[in-house]
């Protein structure tokens, strides 16, 4: 995913989106001639001459991957086309190395950036959100690779975490190396459960949850099946629960990555499907100290209903409120 050559960037140029891609009016596409983006992990690269459009080009990933697979009515068919786009990047994720530089594309250099940047992002809306009580604290953590961040940053701050990842052998990886890692003392920190589905297909049990970490996986998902997976997540949530998105940010639009099948989105196009999601930003931040050839990066808290707070993280001053002048 993160060293593909230049040849594998696409850039955002049309207004349609492909099968599954709804983006709304407000969503605006790159300009028609884009600029260098940062893709993934990687360096800025020109975009490839060939590609005009990310709708077509999206298509023609999708089409091509159906060649040879199902019969030619599910493969002319929507749903055909889309577990062929799943597939794809299945297959793209089990060719890759279980380890830090594998899920990290080479990048395993940004590990301890990432965590640090995670941990002040989320310490305080822990302790805002669930006060100082002693609270038994359960995450999931979402498109989990071999659990990096479980072992690194959510087993720190939560007793159970449970994952779910689609590729077996990153799953298998996480359960070894959090093994061996779990806390048994009293207050202890653990990952419980195991789950090896993807994202699309997944629906968390009742209420379990007060946190639902996605990190660097959402892009797999299509619009619609973005929408639904929120959606489903929601009912996962403990009532004050919320949901953590650190994403790779696009500049506008979105950049199709056709080597693993994922989109990178803007934060205008975040922000738009965390509206149909009925999502509401409770605090967003920036990951800061990422080397300067890579995406920037994002990190939103979600809530299901409308903060007291303000996405600046400030507290709103009542209207009456004494004020200095
Ligand atoms: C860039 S790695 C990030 C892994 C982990 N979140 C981390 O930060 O270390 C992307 C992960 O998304 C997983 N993935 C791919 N398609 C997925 C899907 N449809 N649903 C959930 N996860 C998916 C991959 O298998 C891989 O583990």
């Amino acid at each position: 995913m993160f060293t593909r050559p230049p040849a594998a960037l696409h850039y955002a140029t049309a207004a349609a989106p492909p099968e599954g891609w709804i983006p709304a009016d407000s969503i605006q596409p790159a300009a028609s001639s884009p600029t260098p983006q940062r893709c993934g992990w990687k360096s800025w690269a020109p975009p490839s001459p060939a590609s005009t459009s990310a709708a077509a080009e999206a298509e023609a990933a999708q089409t091509e991957a159906a060649a040879g697979n199902g019969d030619a009515g599910e493969e002319a068919s929507g749903e055909g086309k889309r577990k062929d786009w799943y597939s794809k990047a299945i297959a793209y994720w089990q060719s890759v190395e279980a380890s830090t530089e594998g899920v990290l594309g080479g990048y395993g250099c940004v590990n301890d950036a990432d965590v640090k940047g995670s941990d002040a992002f989320l310490r305080p809306l822990l302790a805002e959100r669930f006060g100082t009580d002693k609270r038994h604290l359960v995450a999931l953590d979402c498109g989990s690779g071999i659990g990096r961040v479980t072992k690194n940053f959510l087993l720190k701050r939560f007793n159970e975490v449970d994952l779910v990842e689609p590729v077996s052998h990153f799953l298998e990886a996480a359960r070894e190396n959090l093994t061996r890692c779990m806390d048994q003392g009293e207050d202890s920190h653990k990952a419980a459960n195991f789950y090896c589905v993807p994202l699309q297909e997944f629906t968390p049990e009742e209420g379990r949850y007060d946190v639902i970490w996605i990190q660097w996986c959402i892009g797999q998902l299509p619009d619609d099946d973005f929408i639904s997976f929120f959606n489903r997540a929601k009912v996962g949530l403990k009532p004050d629960g919320f949901f953590v998105l650190k994403e790779n940010i696009a500049r506008n639009g979105f950049v199709l990555d056709k080597v693993d099948n994922s989109v990178t989105r803007s934060d205008p196009y975040f922000r738009e499907l965390f509206k149909k999601c009925g999502l509401y930003i409770l605090s967003v931040k920036d990951q800061k100290e990422l080397p300067k050839e890579l995406f920037a990066v994002k990190m939103y808290a979600l809530v299901t209903s409308q903060p007291k707070i303000q996405n600046s993280g400030k507290r709103r001053r009542p209207k009456n409120a004494p004020r200095r002048i």
